[in-house]
C-alpha cells in the first residue's frame, strides 16, 4: 500500500501535496496515459499551463483515471500575452474550457514579464476569478520579491505560492528565505534539473549510494527537507513511483551541506532571469 504524500497548508487555507506531477511536454494520447499513470501512482497535484497546450490532455487524463475531481488539485498558468485584466479573465475561462473543468485549485501568473508591466491587471483578474469560484487559490510563478511587493502594494493580496526554478544547482536560498518571511509557499519547477547531468554528479551519486536510493530520490528528499513543494515530471511509471517514495529516509547535516555547495549564481538551466526574461 502506497504512503499518502504529505500535504502543507497554504496561507489561504488550501492543503496541497508536497509532491505533485509536472505535465510540461505531455500531450495527446501518450501524454494522457503518462498523466493517468501518475494519478494511479498516487499523485494528486497536477501542474499544467495554458502555454503547454495540454490542459485538454490533463482534463482527459482526469476522466480516464476515475478518481474523483475533488481528490485532485489542478494548477494552470496564465501566459504573458493575456496580462491585461479583460484578457486574463477570458484566458482563465478558456483554460477551464480546454481542461473541461469547473474550477482550478491553483492558478498562477506564469511569468511577470516586467518590461510589459501589465501583471497587476492580471493579478486583479485572478483575485476576481477566485471570488467568482473559478479558482480556489491564486499564486505566481517566476516572480522576484520586487514583483510580489508590487502585487501587495497595489491590490493588498499576496500570492499563496510562487513556482520558481529551483534545484541543487540553483537553490534560490535568498528567495526561499524571503518567501518564508512572507508566508508564501515555494514550489520548484524542474526540480530534477530536467535530469541533465544529475546521474553524472559524483556528490549526488555518493549520497544516493549511502542511502541506497536513486539520485532523483536524493534530490527530491533534499527539496522536501528545505521545505519546497516539487512537481517532477516522468513518463516512466517506475520513476513516477520512485519520485514520490522519499519519506523513508532523511539526509543528514553533512549531506545537506554538500548539496548546498552545488549551487551557483549561474546555475539556471536556460539562463531565464525573471528580471529580464519574458514569455508570451
Ligand atoms: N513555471 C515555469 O516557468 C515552469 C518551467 C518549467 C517547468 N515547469 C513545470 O515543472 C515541471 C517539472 O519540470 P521539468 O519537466 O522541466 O523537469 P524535471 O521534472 O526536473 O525533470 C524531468 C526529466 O527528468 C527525467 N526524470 C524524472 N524522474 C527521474 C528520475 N528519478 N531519475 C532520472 N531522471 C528522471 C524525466 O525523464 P522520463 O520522463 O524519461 O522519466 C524528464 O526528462 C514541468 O513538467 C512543468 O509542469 C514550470
Amino acid at each position: 500500500m502506497q504512503e499518502v504524500i504529505p500535504t502543507r497548508t497554504l496561507r489561504d487555507g488550501l492543503d496541497i501535496p508536497v509532491i505533485g506531477f509536472g505535465t510540461g511536454g505531455l500531450k495527446g494520447m501518450d501524454g494522457a496515459q503518462a498523466i493517468t499513470s501518475a494519478i494511479h501512482n498516487g499523485y494528486r497535484l497536477l501542474d499544467t499551463a495554458y502555454n503547454y497546450e495540454n490542459e485538454g490532455t490533463v482534463g482527459a487524463a482526469i476522466k480516464q483515471s476515475n478518481i474523483s475531481r475533488t481528490e485532485l488539485l489542478i494548477t494552470s498558468k496564465l501566459p504573458g500575452r493575456f496580462h491585461g485584466y479583460d484578457d486574463a479573465v477570458h484566458a482563465i475561462q478558456e483554460s477551464l474550457f480546454r481542461a473541461d473543468l469547473d474550477y482550478f485549485d491553483l492558478y498562477l501568473i506564469h511569468w511577470p514579464n516586467p518590461k510589459q508591466d501589465k501583471f497587476i491587471g492580471a493579478w486583479q483578474a485572478l483575485i476576481d476569478a477566485k471570488k467568482w469560484g473559478l479558482i480556489r487559490s491564486i499564486g505566481v510563478s517566476n516572480f522576484l520579491p520586487e514583483h510580489i511587493e508590487r502585487l501587495e502594494k497595489e491590490t493588498g493580496v499576496l500570492p499563496s505560492i510562487n513556482q520558481i526554478e529551483l534545484h541543487p544547482f540553483f537553490n534560490q536560498a535568498d528567495q526561499r528565505q524571503w518567501h518564508e518571511e512572507h508566508d508564501i509557499a515555494t514550489e520548484a519547477w524542474s526540480p530534477l534539473y530536467r535530469a541533465q547531468d544529475i546521474t553524472n554528479n559524483s556528490v549526488l551519486q555518493q549520497i544516493a549510494d549511502k542511502y541506497q536510493k536513486s539520485v532523483g530520490q536524493v534530490i527530491l528528499r533534499w527539496h522536501y527537507q528545505i521545505g519546497t513543494i516539487t512537481i517532477p515530471k516522468s513518463t516512466s511509471p517506475q520513476r513516477q513511483i520512485d519520485n514520490r517514495s522519499i519519506f523513508d529516509f532523511a539526509l543528514d547535516y553533512e549531506d545537506m551541506e554538500a548539496i548546498a555547495e552545488l549551487s551557483s549564481d549561474n546555475g539556471r538551466i536556460n539562463d531565464q532571469d525573471p528580471a529580464v526574461y519574458e514569455e508570451f
